[in-house]
């Protein structure tokens, strides 16, 4: 692994504090197996509105088109500055456009209960226990791409957007998550609306002929209402769920109350190359933002996931996850993991929390 490049886009607020744990990481992991990584800042978002009045500027696409996997940190701003021009369009003039422009039709999100975390969940620890749920979210078409319409309706506003899909759209992420799930408990959950919504009817058409192909895999069909439901109830009933955009989006943030922070999930976007984008499935945390308190272990992991998916390095990627896995249960907690009568000598801060996972991979 030598003179690869990866682009790093770090985001706003909490993005750069915790991307640049992510990135101490990967330092320790580059140095420990002497791979030589070619790391190159990718302008995005807020630091490039106020560069160049661009949230997503063509130059940073030709740059991240050079390198083998981006990095990225959460895009935005706070909610009361929502129609700033700084940060008005940030969804939708980098963050779909990015997901979009490199194909990234594959979004996996895996929520993996921490045993060292089980009382940090809302919910009752017998429940959450084991929980290891890998949601497969379709991330490039559906609702958030689809036609949006504005118009006047019998002297009204009635604005529109178009959930839409194509067979070849739900069947090729339907095919990656049958071959993940191979490599599971060999079941695939379909979460869909087809009591109602015409589109959701395809899912379970195409899912159903994709299952064909993959006889030792369990393929199990719930309405998204019940769903959210069922994720509270009984998570441990699942090992893929499958799903489009929009329901992916709403389902993975309530995934992550089970393990009791949003600050521990990263994601990892794909398409049908090793190329991927990872980031963290939340947002910027204005409001927590420039204390050095904020949860850098959701970034982190998006570098074991880089390794794992586009570069092949499972050894390394497990160790990362594995480092962090010791560090909880050593006790060690930043704010958003620390409860009452957890031991204070431990509550550490977002650097010190990228040192001391970076000291037990360096001494594994
Ligand atoms: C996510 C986020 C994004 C999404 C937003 C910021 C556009 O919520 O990655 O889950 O809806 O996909
Ligand atoms: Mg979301």
């Amino acid at each position: 692994m030598k003179n690869i490049s990866i682009g790093v886009l770090p985001g706003d607020y909490i993005g750069p504090e915790i991307t640049r744990e992510a990135l101490k990481v990967l330092r320790t992991v580059e140095k420990k197996n002497n791979w030589s990584f070619n790391i190159v800042h990718l302008l995005a978002s807020g630091e490039a509105f106020e560069k160049c009045g661009l949230h997503l500027p063509q130059e940073t696409l030709h740059k991240a088109e050079q390198c083998a996997a981006l990095i990225k940190g959460p895009f935005g701003g706070p909610p009361e500055e929502i129609n700033h021009p700084k940060w008005s369009g940030v969804e939708q003039g980098a963050i779909l456009p990015l997901r979009k422009h490199f194909n990234l039709f594959t979004n996996l999100r895996e929520t993996k209960v921490f045993e060292s975390l089980l009382d940090l969940s809302p919910i009752k620890a017998d429940i959450v226990r084991g929980t290891n749920i890998l949601i497969v979210r379709e991330l490039t078409s559906g609702i958030y791409f689809g036609a949006k319409e504005e118009k006047i309706v019998e002297g009204e506003r009635e604005y529109s957007d178009l959930e839409a899909y194509r067979e070849s759209e739900i069947k090729r992420v339907a095919i990656k998550a049958f071959e993940y799930a191979n490599n599971r408990r060999k079941k695939v959950t379909l979460v869909a609306k087809s009591n109602v919504l015409k589109s959701s009817v395809l899912w379970r058409e195409v899912v159903s002929l994709v299952a064909k192909d993959y006889p030792n895999i369990e393929l199990d069909y719930m309405h998204v209402d019940n769903a959210a439901m069922q994720l509270i109830l009984n998570p441990r009933q699942f090992d893929v769920i499958l799903t489009n955009n929009m329901f992916g989006d709403i389902l993975s943030d309530e995934a992550s109350v089970l393990l009791g922070s949003i600050g521990l999930l990263p994601s990892a976007s794909l398409g049908d190359t090793n190329f991927g984008l990872y980031e963290p499935i939340h947002g910027s945390a204005p409001s927590i933002a420039g204390k050095n308190i904020a949860n850098p272990i959701s970034s982190i992991l998006c570098i074991a996931l880089m390794l794992r998916f586009s570069f092949g390095q499972n050894n390394q990627a497990d160790e990362i996850e594995q480092s962090v896995e010791r560090v909880l249960q050593e006790g060690y907690r930043t704010k958003d993991l620390f409860q009452d009568g957890d031991d204070s000598s431990k509550l550490l801060g977002t650097s010190e929390m990228g040192d001391i996972i970076s000291k037990y991979i360096e001494n594994n």
